[in-house]
This record gives C-alpha cells, sequence and structure tokens, in this order.
C-alpha cells in the first residue's frame, strides 16, 4: 500500500521556525541567511568530556504508563582525540554566533570547568573584551563528588554582546524575595506595615523590603538539574532544564526575536524562545536530536530539515474503505529494543498529510506521552484521504511513507 521514500523537508503552517539536522562546520544556507538579524544565539556544545551518551527512552504503552521498559539508545559521542579538533568546533561556533548576531544581540556559550578558560581566550578575540558581559556560574549538586578535590559543581556560562547597544533588562527576571532571604538577617516591619530585611554594617542600617523586587546576580544556585523522572525530561544526556534557558532568554529578548541555537540537543533552548513568543532556529548533527526537539515544540509554524531515515522498514496499516484506517506499526529491529518488540510498540508518534513539490506537510499528528501513554492508531475516515505518512519510533528514527498508485 505504501512506500518508503525520503525528501528530507516538512513544513508546518507558514514554516517560519527552524528545526535542522546539520553540522555547524558546514552551516546550511537557512542559517547563513539569519545573519545579522539574530536576537539571541546560546550554545551549548559537547564540553570535552571524552564520554559517549546515551539516552534512555521508555516505549510502547507500557513504557509510557509505568517507565519500563525502556531503550537505552546512543546519544551523541562527545570524543575529541585532540584538543586542536575541539578547538576548531569552538572557534567555528564564536564566529559564526557573532555574525548571526544584530546589533543588539546577545551571545551565551554555556560550558564547565574543561574548556572555559580556552573558550573565554577566543571569545574576548571574536567579539572584543570590552564586550565581555558575565560569566554566569550555575551552581548544582546533582552528580558524584570527589574526594580527591572539592567537587566539581558548577557550569560556566560566558555572556558576550555584540555591540555596545545590547538589549538587557534584568526587570524581566524578578527573583521571590522569600526564596532568596537571608536567615542572618533581621525582620522587623515598619511604620507603614511593610515587612522588610535588615542588616547593619558600619553603624549603618539596610533594609531590604519584601515588597520591592530582588533580580539574580551571576551565581545561580536555585535552578536544579532534571531529576529522574522530571516530567520535562525527554531521556537526552546533558539536557538542560527549562527554567534555566528561560532565564537566560528573558532579560535580552522581545517577542518576534530570533532565537538561535546550534548544539540544541534535545530543543530546551527552542521551546523556551517558543515559550517566550520568539521566532527560534535549532541545529544539531544528531538526528535523534532533531526528533526529540521535534516532539517537544509545537509544531504550528515550522520548517524541519532532516533527512528521513534510510533504512527499510514496512509501514503496516489495515485499511477498510467503508470509512477506516488503522496503523500497525513499522516493522524495524533496532538495538536498543528487544528482537520481539511488537511494531506498535516500537512506536512514538505519527502524523499523516500531503507530500507536494518534494514537502511533507503534516496535516495531523498523533504522539504518545506520560498522559498518553496509548497510541492514537485507528481513525473514522476514508483511507484514500491518507497520502503520506511520516513516523517516529522509539529511537528517534523517522519515516516517510506515500501511497502507491
Ligand atoms: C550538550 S548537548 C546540548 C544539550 C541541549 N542544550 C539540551 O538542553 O538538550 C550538545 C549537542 O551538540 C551536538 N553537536 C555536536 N557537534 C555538533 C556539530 N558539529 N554541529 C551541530 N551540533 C553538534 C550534539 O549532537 C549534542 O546534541
Amino acid at each position: 500500500m505504501f512506500e518508503q521514500v525520503s525528501v528530507g523537508r516538512e513544513v508546518y503552517g507558514e514554516g517560519t521556525n527552524l528545526l535542522l539536522c546539520g553540522s555547524v562546520m558546514n552551516l546550511p544556507k537557512e542559517i547563513e541567511r539569519l545573519k545579522g538579524k539574530v536576537q539571541c544565539v546560546y550554545l551549548d556544545p559537547p564540553f570535552m568530556t571524552g564520554e559517549r551518551f546515551e539516552r534512555t527512552r521508555p516505549y510502547g504503552e507500557k513504557g509510557w504508563k509505568k517507565g519500563t521498559p525502556v531503550a537505552r539508545l546512543a546519544a551523541y559521542e562527545d570524543r575529541y582525540t585532540a584538543e586542536r579538533e575541539y578547538r576548531k568546533l569552538l572557534r567555528k561556533l564564536i564566529h559564526t554566533a557573532h555574525d548571526l548576531l544584530s546589533g543588539t544581540g546577545v551571545f551565551y556559550l554555556h560550558l564547565d570547568w574543561r574548556m572555559t578558560a580556552q573558550a573565554r581566550a577566543l571569545c574576548d578575540q571574536e567579539f572584543g573584551k570590552d564586550l565581555f558581559l558575565n560569566e554566569i556560574i550555575w551552581g548544582y549538586e546533582s552528580g558524584g563528588r570527589s574526594k580527591k578535590f572539592f567537587p566539581r559543581k558548577h557550569d560556566s556560562i560566558l555572556m558576550y554582546a555584540k555591540t555596545r547597544k545590547y538589549r538587557f533588562d534584568i526587570t524581566r527576571v524578578p527573583l521571590d524575595r522569600q526564596a532568596k532571604r537571608k536567615n542572618h538577617m533581621a525582620r522587623g516591619i515598619d511604620e507603614q506595615g511593610r515587612a522588610y530585611s535588615s542588616i547593619v554594617s558600619n553603624g549603618k542600617e539596610y533594609r531590604y523590603y519584601d515588597d520591592t523586587p530582588v533580580y539574580p546576580g551571576d551565581v545561580w544556585t536555585d535552578i536544579s538539574h532534571l531529576q529522574q523522572r522530571d516530567p520535562e525530561r525527554t531521556g537526552y544526556a546533558t539536557q538542560k532544564p527549562l527554567k534555566l534557558l528561560d532565564r537566560l532568554l528573558r532579560p535580552v529578548t522581545e517577542p518576534g526575536d530570533w532565537v538561535v541555537d546550534l548544539c540544541c540537543g534535545s530543543g530546551t533552548t527552542l521551546e523556551a524562545a517558543q515559550k517566550l513568543g520568539c521566532r527560534f532556529a535549532g541545529m544539531d548533527v544528531n538526528p535523534e536530536a532533531v526528533a526529540v526537539a521535534l516532539a517537544r515544540l509545537a509544531a504550528e509554524d515550522l520548517t524541519v530539515i532532516c533527512p528521513e531515515g534510510k533504512t527499510k522498514a514496512p509501514l503496516l496499516t489495515e485499511e477498510d474503505p467503508a470509512g477506516r484506517f488503522r496503523i500497525l506499526g513499522v516493522e524495524t529491529e533496532h538495538p536498543g529494543f528487544p528482537k520481539n518488540t511488537a511494531p506498535l510498540d516500537s512506536l512514538e508518534s505519527w502524523e499523516y498529510g500531503t507530500i507536494e513539490e518534494g514537502v511533507f506537510r503534516p496535516l495531523r499528528s498523533f504522539r504518545r506521552s506520560w498522559k498518553y501513554p496509548e497510541l492514537v492508531n485507528s481513525l473514522k475516515l476514508n483511507p484514500a484521504e491518507i497520502t503520506a505518512v511520516m513516523t517516529t519510533d522509539a529511537a528517534g528514527i523517522r519515516r516517510l511513507y506515500r501511497r502507491k498508485a
């Protein structure tokens, strides 16, 4: 009934926002076109950890209901044989970020103790030392604790402006003063009934009123890493919390601005940008990252440019011309799943739509989630109306099928 095809381009609505599969070393023209137009570039590249990261993912109705079984899948490799090779990537990322930014734009580069010093020197060269704004310290408690030295419990986020006219409004990220309240401060209520904390220094009393806003400094310890069963968690290794990206993007962007992430992984930056009403472009060299990111975005106005999986896997359907279309799954084998996995269980989402002039245009999408572990797979409509189907399996492999003439 259906034959597997590859078009590599999918458009939702107007297709304004972008999600691309590709390497920053070979910048696609769709990103080139944004040069000079971007308000914020955030980059969270590999940290040169020497690790091979995995992604764990529940699959099938049972997996999504109970958290198991899970598939163990390769995510991405952070293995650079020489620092020279890594520096090449870093230099290209920093140079591209600089090119993309508009005059009011701001750049964030997220790294850890391994490469922050080298990155700072490269950014100083590209942006100029005087346009360095902050080294934000994101402190956390998760992970192991070394006894050989003080445990390394922070990442560094370097922040640079493209020009002196950069946009930054700290009043857009007020903190909860109650949460920030320091225990060592005295508490009091003034003549007008306003509550405050106070401290006396050099004989002078400093008062901090509960009802006046307080803003973050450059050391952030109030945003934790994602927990194991966090609903935000996609299973993609090194996924950053949305709250972190919201705090970074909010003071420097306004609705309609372009936000770009060239190593977008699971798409945290893109989701944060979308929630703030910004336009966004994300890319990653790993096609699975694109599938994961796509799953968390409201795909209403989006172009996805990513080659579909080439491995042959027949689409199994059941059709009743009287008005019922049923998808039974995709017959596939993947090292991440046991051999006897049912075709429907390995399926995470599917869409039907049309293929016109080399573009797949989805009409309706169906996806498993914690809330809806069952995948809708049976529709009451004339099967002939379904001319093209895109499937994504739990390993993140997307396949496109066209109805045979
Ligand atoms: C630390 S992860 C990003 C995580 C992401 N911020 C999130 O919240 O999920 C780094 C990403 O960089 C991607 N990457 C590595 N080399 C790349 C390259 N040359 N071009 C584009 N992406 C690359 C990896 O595939 C990986 O997904």
